[in-house]
């Protein structure tokens, strides 16, 4: 064979095979083929398992505690108002007779690592093996605006509530999901987290989730410490913060959190650290081999009809 050929033909086999892992790696994963999507990777056989859950009075965190009640966990749910949590819990503890839930009222936009372990405290007893990193979302009203037209406080305060305090409680809670391992971290990202304008300190922070995300994952497996970390990255949802101008297909909060759990143990034994468990969202994972000046434009294009959205919600005021 000419070595032009040979050379086309063993680089033509290696694309070939990089594309058919990639696209067998996809379809099992969407298809939760060898999954365990009761999560009992993370359950003790011998007393009931906890799991934590921030941002869980309404929206994708209502929807994971849903979700692991009917996978038999017990629920610590964390919110800023007392009224909601406390409607959320009653709603919980219909959905299974068995339910066990505790509410934890707390301002993730304020609160101090002193007020997070104290909170804790309480909890000492329970064998809390999950850790849902939820709580997040822009401080800021419009959603989307010039970064100069953004307030000292909305800039902080997006910063605090998505980054600051994830970051202060996955501190606090690691020697405790670390004693009780098997356990797992899921972090909440964006898809924004590649930089969407408008949205400037919001997607810096999403990407601060999943940066942190890795980390921890990769630090747990170089300390043999038997902690899974993923970070999700979703694009719409239908939840309390987003309800107009979404995408068209976009999930309801429960069915992303049911995705999201269905196939997080299958992400796990995948060697992956990252996920987007909606099929949809994770195409936009083509970005990153695509052209800045698309990218830029296909940012505009669909930044538009969420743009749209947000001028009638403000006309409607
Ligand atoms: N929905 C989407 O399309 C989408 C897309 C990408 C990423 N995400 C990410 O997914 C996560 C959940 O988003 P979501 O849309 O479900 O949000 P959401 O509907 O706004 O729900 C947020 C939850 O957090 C609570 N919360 C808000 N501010 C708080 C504070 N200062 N302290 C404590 N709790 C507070 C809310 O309680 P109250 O109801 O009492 O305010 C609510 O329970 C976020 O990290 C978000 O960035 C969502």
């Amino acid at each position: 064979m000419h070595p032009i050929e040979k050379f086309l033909s063993v680089t033509g086999s290696i694309a070939l095979g990089i594309v058919g892992y990639n696209t067998w790696r996809f379809i099992s994963f969407h298809l939760a083929l060898y999954g365990d999507r009761k999560l009992d990777r993370y359950k003790s056989k011998s007393q009931k398992s906890w799991a934590i859950v921030t941002g869980a009075s309404a929206g994708i965190g209502l929807g994971y505690a849903e979700e692991l009640i009917t996978r038999g966990f017990g629920v610590i749910i964390f919110g800023h108002k007392l009224e909601e949590l406390q409607q959320a819990e009653i709603h919980l503890r219909t959905i299974s007779d068995d339910a066990e839930v505790r509410i934890v009222k707390l301002n993730a936009i304020t609160a101090s690592s002193t007020d997070i372990e104290n909170a804790l405290n309480e909890f000492k007893q329970l064998h809390i093996t999950i850790l849902i990193n939820n709580v997040g979302g822009a401080v800021s009203w419009p959603f989307y605006k010039p970064y100069t037209e953004h307030t000292a406080s909305e800039v902080d305060n997006t910063i605090n509530l998505n980054a600051r305090f994830m970051a202060q409680l996955t501190r606090i809670l690691i020697p405790t999901l670390s004693h009780n391992s098997p356990s797992l971290i899921l972090n909440m990202s964006s898809g924004s987290h590649m930089g969407i304008p408008w949205l400037c300190t919001y997607s810096a922070v999403k990407g601060f989730n999943a940066s942190f995300s890795r980390a921890i994952s990769r630090e747990m497996k170089a300390t043999g410490v038997a902690i899974d970390s993923i970070v999700v990255y979703p694009g719409d949802v239908h939840s309390q913060a987003n309800t107009s101008g979404l995408a068209p297909f976009s999930p309801s909060s429960r069915q992303y959190a049911k995705m999201a759990l269905d196939r997080v143990v299958t992400a796990v034994s995948q060697g992956r650290n990252e996920m987007s468990p909606f099929w949809m969202h994770g195409l936009s994972g083509v970005l990153d081999f695509t052209p800045e000046f698309l990218v830029q434009s296909l940012t505009k294009t669909s930044l538009e009809g969420k743009l749209k959205a947000q001028e009638q919600m403000m006309k409607v005021e």
